[in-house]
């Protein structure tokens, strides 16, 4: 089935790439070596768009190592595999809700501004518990704060207008309801990040 986020997000896939800053791209590589991706990973990019994370964190793990990129979106997937034909990479056209991998088959889940659009949030945080490894955390990332991502999707309208992150006390329900425990929030301006370790 090919839903309106689908639809709105293969439309933005061409120009996608042209929406980051240098800035926003020092900062991403920042929050990279904040999350401690370390070499031998295997990473698990959910909404992964055009693949903007794909360098910074296919470095940061090696040849030893390995990102794969999740999107539901077929015009961002097929964007991001051209982007980085490397064999430490691999993308998948995939909803978040029903990840076609086996469980514990990864070190860290990220999700970069991709979150607030996800359908079944509760689902989708069911499924990064499931293929997580023990002990291994999921990182729900923006480059800015809740209150400033509410502004901007309003400001983008159709679709994404009420696309959102819940409360903090909601998210820690929803985080420990999908097994995830030691949650962590930061939101203020400039920054969203919760992390989770599973709990398995
Ligand atoms: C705002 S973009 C961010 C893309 C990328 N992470 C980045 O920051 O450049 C959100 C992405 O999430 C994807 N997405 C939204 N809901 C999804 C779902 N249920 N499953 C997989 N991908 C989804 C969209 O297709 C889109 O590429």
């Amino acid at each position: 089935m090919h839903d309106k986020h689908q639809e709105f997000f293969d439309k933005l896939a061409e120009e996608w790439d042209y929406t980051f800053t240098a800035e926003d791209l020092d900062r991403l590589r920042h929050l990279v070596s904040k999350i401690g991706v370390k070499e031998g990973m295997h990473i698990l990019d959910l909404g992964c768009g055009t693949g903007i994370l794909f360098d910074m964190l296919r470095r940061a793990v090696g040849d030893s190592g390995s990102v794969t990129g999740v999107d539901f979106s077929f015009e961002m997937a097929q964007k991001a595999h051209r982007n980085f034909p490397f064999p430490n990479v691999n993308v998948v056209d995939a909803d978040a809700v029903a990840l076609p991998f086996v469980d514990s088959s990864f070190d860290m889940v990220v999700a970069f501004a991709s979150f607030p659009h996800f359908s079944n949030q509760q689902r989708a945080l069911d499924e990064a518990h499931r293929v997580l490894k023990a002990d291994c955390k999921i990182n729900i990332i923006q480059l800015e704060s809740t209150k400033e991502m509410i502004e901007i999707h309003h400001k983008v309208g159709g679709v994404v207008a009420d696309d959102d992150i819940p409360s903090e006390d909601m998210l820690r329900e929803m985080l420990q309801k999908s097994k995830f425990k030691n949650e962590s929030i930061e939101d203020h301006p400039g920054l969203y990040l919760a992390t989770a370790t599973n709990s398995k």
